[in-house]
């Protein structure tokens, strides 16, 4: 599988690109606002939050970070003005952290800020594990100014994650857990799949008791299953915890979700660059390929 995925993913440049833009319509809200707008829309009439992620992690310059924190501030004031249920989510080498991390705190404050001022929150997306270290401390340092609205992921691949619970637990923060979308070493994150989704489950349960807020971020039914289990023997209720999932993928288990009453919210990004975005995700991480070209064949053979 992994070698039909390479392949996938070596022939994807050769693919037309309104071809690939038809593949990952599904998946990526548009090249605009707008198509943000619209789709958040959608997903709150059926009862689902979003999180929307303006595309654009690659910057080169200090100019491009500042319009991409500028993009930001459209989008709150949007989300605001269309009175949609959203908040936004970041990447912070988008907002200039290999260019430095003062400019880059300095940025994601800005935006952290005028999210306050409209009542919304910040949640900082957790990048490759070079970014690691000067993520969480950003989070920290931002935190001690009495910054509140604003959240980190934490990967259930990576072997720290367990203690970075631990070490981040006097400020209660608000967590959303996935397993981990790059591609690590292993000497930094584990390769087993059932380490990745136990320790994903471990995660989930050491943040609950701290009385953290989590963000319950897979598609993965048994990681559900367990996440579920572990919210009933707390005895929690929906305001207390949500699950996310990324626009386009398994949409039938947040169904599920949401029809059982839990709180579902979906990530959904959109931007100008989002070519350049799928072809790099992609080579980054062959296995999404698969998922996709799997999806794509299933939905294909279902209509005939
Ligand atoms: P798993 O990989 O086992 O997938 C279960 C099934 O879901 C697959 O068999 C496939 O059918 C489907 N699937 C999963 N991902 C798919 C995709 N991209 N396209 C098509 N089908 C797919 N990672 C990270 O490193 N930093 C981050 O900040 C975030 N943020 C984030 C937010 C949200 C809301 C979600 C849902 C996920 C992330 N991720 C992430 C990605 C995450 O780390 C992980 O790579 C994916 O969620 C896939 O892991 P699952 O738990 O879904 O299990």
């Amino acid at each position: 599988m992994a070698l039909l995925d390479r392949a996938i993913v070596r022939v994807l440049p050769a693919v037309p690109k309104p071809v690939v833009k038809r593949l990952s319509s599904r998946y990526i809200a548009g090249d605009q606002l707008s198509n943000a707008c619209r789709i958040v829309k959608a997903l709150n009439d059926k009862g689902k939050l979003a999180t929307v992620d303006v595309l654009g992690e690659e910057i080169t310059t200090e100019e491009e970070a500042i319009a991409l924190v500028a993009e930001y501030e459209h989008v709150l004031e949007a989300i605001q003005r269309e009175g949609l249920d959203s908040n936004v989510s970041v990447k912070l080498t988008g907002f200039g952290l290999k260019l430095g991390r003062d400019f880059c705190r300095g940025n994601l404050a800005r935006l952290v800020r005028a999210a306050a001022t409209r009542g919304n929150f910040v949640r900082i997306d957790m990048e490759d594990s070079s970014t690691t270290s000067d993520t969480l401390a950003i989070y920290r340092e931002l935190r001690a100014e009495g910054l509140d609205n604003v959240g980190i992921v934490l990967q259930s691949y990576m072997k720290r994650t367990l203690t970075d619970i631990v070490e981040l637990a006097d400020l209660k923060p608000n967590v959303r857990v996935c397993k981990g979308i790059y591609v690590e070493p292993p000497e930094v994150a584990y390769q087993d799949f059932e380490t990745v989704r136990i320790n994903f489950a471990e995660a989930v349960a050491a943040l609950l008791d701290n009385g953290s807020y989590v963000g319950i971020a897979t598609h993965d039914e048994w990681v559900i299953a367990e996440s579920l289990t572990l919210l009933e023997e707390r005895e929690l209720h929906p305001h207390q915890y949500e699950f996310q999932m990324l626009l386009g993928v398994r949409s039938h288990l947040g169904d599920e979700l949401v029809r059982e009453g839990h709180r579902l919210r979906i990530y959904v990004p959109y931007g100008r660059q989002w070519y350049e975005y799928c072809l790099r995700r992609l080579q980054e991480n062959p296995k999404i390929a698969g998922y996709v070209a799997a999806d794509t064949f299933r939905r294909l053979a279902r209509r005939r």
